[in-house]
């Protein structure tokens, strides 16, 4: 794409989808807000707004425990969300898991596997530019069983060294575990060709999803993953939900994650036997109105096209990382061949934390720090990056504030 087409020539169908966003119609810090911090967490378009305040204004009640007419409507739109979850990621709706997240859902796997799979000696593959809830759990694991955590090394380019990952599988290793979109750098990892290199081997395979859902078609059945997890609110839905999607056998093989209501089929004080999943790992009363907008929101996503979405967000990449190259001074963290959105940069010697503190002054949101890859940050030298992250309802104009304010910022730090 030619670096100055202006948006309304990429896709004039953004300003109808940014009318949908009514946190986006706002001024902040007396100018209009330009949001692009949506690695972090994406707004929420009004139809998933709408279907959360139905849910709480007229059949709010528990789901799976209730004869009454709104406890049979709660429980109906509860599993028909498990369905369109299951429809959105290419899965049967039994081996969608509703989480509290990303996070949640990494943690339920790591739990299962340290305590029935992992052995001593045992190795557990991840990769160097893993968030912590892709590190921590797995550590703790490995930790406990005495199993060895390994780490895929990365280019300077911020791209997964793939001979040193095939040249590090072998029978010991009893997981892979690697985000498929790096929430930092914004590479796109080479998912396909990591699932069926460790496939070779008959070792399972776990995606971080949390970054690839609202930009990048899911097919897991097509892929072929044992295990994948995502997040509803980088994916336009509420917080306090996302799924686990993992095969049925491995989901009829993991033990329980925890214990309670729902999970069961019969409990006695000597023995309880466990329901089936998905249910088994869904104790306790569920995040049944976020489930339900997070149904909603991946309806929404599925009525805009995540192909277009993504054929949008390419140009729209492309045309942030132009501009902003032009800035002097400016040098990016994470330049893949393949990549999101995401894009992590640093100015001259200016802390991150001054360059957004000087863009939020200009009504321009985006992330700086460690972005919860501490290790990643620690490999490339520095503290953490200034991230600008985008979504399907950002624009070019977006891009020139950025750009603008970037500029501003440095002028001011002198
Ligand atoms: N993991 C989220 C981010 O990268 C919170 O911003």
């Amino acid at each position: 794409m030619d670096a100055t087409t202006a948006q309304h020539t990429i896709w004039p169908e953004v300003e109808l989808i940014r009318n949908e966003f009514p946190i986006l119609q706002q001024t902040v810090n007396g100018r209009p807000l330009v949001y692009l911090d949506n690695g972090a967490t994406t707004q929420k378009p009004v139809s998933v707004i709408r279907t959360m305040q139905e849910y709480y204004t007229t059949y709010n009640s528990n789901v799976h425990r209730g004869v009454h007419t709104l406890s049979q409507k709660a429980t109906a739109a509860y599993e028909a969300a498990r369905h369109q979850l299951a429809a959105f990621i290419g899965a049967h709706h039994q081996e969608v898991v509703f989480t509290k997240g990303t996070t949640d859902a990494i943690n339920l796997v790591a739990a299962g596997f340290r305590k029935d799979i992992l052995q001593e000696g045992d190795e557990v593959i991840i990769s160097a530019m893993e968030h912590h809830s892709n590190i921590v759990p797995w550590q703790l694991a490995c930790e406990e069983k005495k199993a060895v955590l390994k780490v895929i090394p990365i280019s300077d380019q911020g791209e997964l060294d793939m001979d040193a990952f095939a040249s590090m599988l072998n029978p010991r290793v009893k997981i892979v575990s690697v985000a498929w979109v790096s929430n930092t750098l914004g590479t796109v990892n080479p998912v396909r060709e990591i699932i069926s290199l460790a496939h070779r081997q008959g070792i399972p395979v776990m995606l971080d999803a949390a970054q690839a859902a609202a930009h990048i078609p899911i097919r897991v059945h097509e892929l072929d993953v044992d295990f994948l997890a995502l997040s509803g609110h980088k994916l336009f839905g509420p917080t306090g939900i996302g799924i686990l999607y993992g095969k049925e056998s491995w989901l009829q093989k993991l033990p329980p994650y925890q214990g309670g209501g729902d999970m069961i089929k019969h409990v006695t004080f000597e023995k309880t036997t466990y329901n089936e999943p998905p249910l088994k790992f869904e104790a306790g009363t569920p995040a049944i109105c976020e489930a339900i907008g997070l149904g909603a929101a991946v309806a929404w996503v599925t009525e805009v096209g995540i192909h277009k979405i993504q054929a949008y967000e390419h140009q729209l990449t492309e045309y942030a990382v132009a501009q902003l190259r032009t800035v002097p001074g400016l040098r990016f963290i994470g330049e893949a061949k393949h990549r999101s959105g995401a894009i992590s940069f640093l100015v001259g010697n200016h802390h991150p934390s001054d360059v957004g503190i000087l863009l939020d002054q200009q009504g321009i949101a985006v992330r700086t720090g460690h972005h919860c890859t501490q290790p990643l940050c620690d490999r490339f030298g520095i503290p953490g990056t200034v991230r600008a992250s985008l979504a399907v309802y950002n624009t070019t104009d977006d891009i020139d504030r950025l750009v603008e304010g970037v500029q501003k910022a440095v002028t001011l730090l002198g």
